[in-house]
């Protein structure tokens, strides 16, 4: 085989692997563009809840203090779920103490929703399911290589059975190169 077109071929399927790798990072992406931990969540906990949940006291066995970061929040999901039920509920902060505003609760909560939704999404595999339909493989194919091949149209019809974890039995021949 000559050269030229074996670079070709392994870039190609290289890419291919690309395109799978940067389809299962840019789904589901949940919480709304302007709410952050740091703008938004860690504020609220430092302003209502620090008091008590902090490493010092740890009031209930818990240290809110140590989130220091969405991702941290998100790997902890009893926790975060602990925290959504307590805030949805009115019970933190306890009674008897400055209560945040509704407005405040509910941008907490939801976010907070968004991201435990992120995290079984990634739990399951979920984030995996969409592939790219033959007319999208082809562009990408196109754009990203610069060479008008049309890949996909020798694909299997785009059917439900090769769809999420069925891809890689569909495909897998073929991106591991021994197919054709
Ligand atoms: C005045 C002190 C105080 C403040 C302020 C406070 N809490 Fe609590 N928190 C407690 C106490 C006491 C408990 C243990 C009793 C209970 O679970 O109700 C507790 C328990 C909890 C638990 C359950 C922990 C577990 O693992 O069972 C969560 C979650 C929680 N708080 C969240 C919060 C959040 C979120 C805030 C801020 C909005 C907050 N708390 C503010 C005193 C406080």
């Amino acid at each position: 085989m000559e050269v030229m077109s074996l670079i070709r071929r392994n870039s190609f399927w290289a890419a291919i692997a690309m395109l799978g790798l940067a389809q299962a990072t840019t789904v589901g992406q949940g919480s709304p563009a302007n709410v952050t931990f740091t703008k938004s969540i860690q504020p609220f906990f430092a302003k209502n809840c620090y008091g008590c949940h902090n490493p010092k006291l740890k009031t209930g066995g818990l240290n809110l203090e140590a989130y220091t970061s969405a991702a941290s929040l998100s790997q902890d999901p009893d926790q975060s779920e602990k925290i959504l039920k307590k805030l949805q509920a009115g019970e933190m902060p306890p009674k008897g103490l400055p209560r945040p505003s509704a407005d405040e609760v509910k941008t907490v909560t939801t976010w907070i929703e968004s991201e435990l939704d992120l995290q079984t999404e990634s739990d399951s595999g979920r984030v995996l399911t969409r592939r790219l339909n033959r007319v999208e493989y082809n562009n990408t194919v196109r754009d990203l290589l610069g060479v008008d091949v049309r890949p996909a149209d020798d694909f299997p019809q785009d059917d439900s059975a090769c769809r999420g974890a069925a891809f890689f039995r569909c495909y897998g021949s073929r991106l591991r190169g021994t197919g054709g």
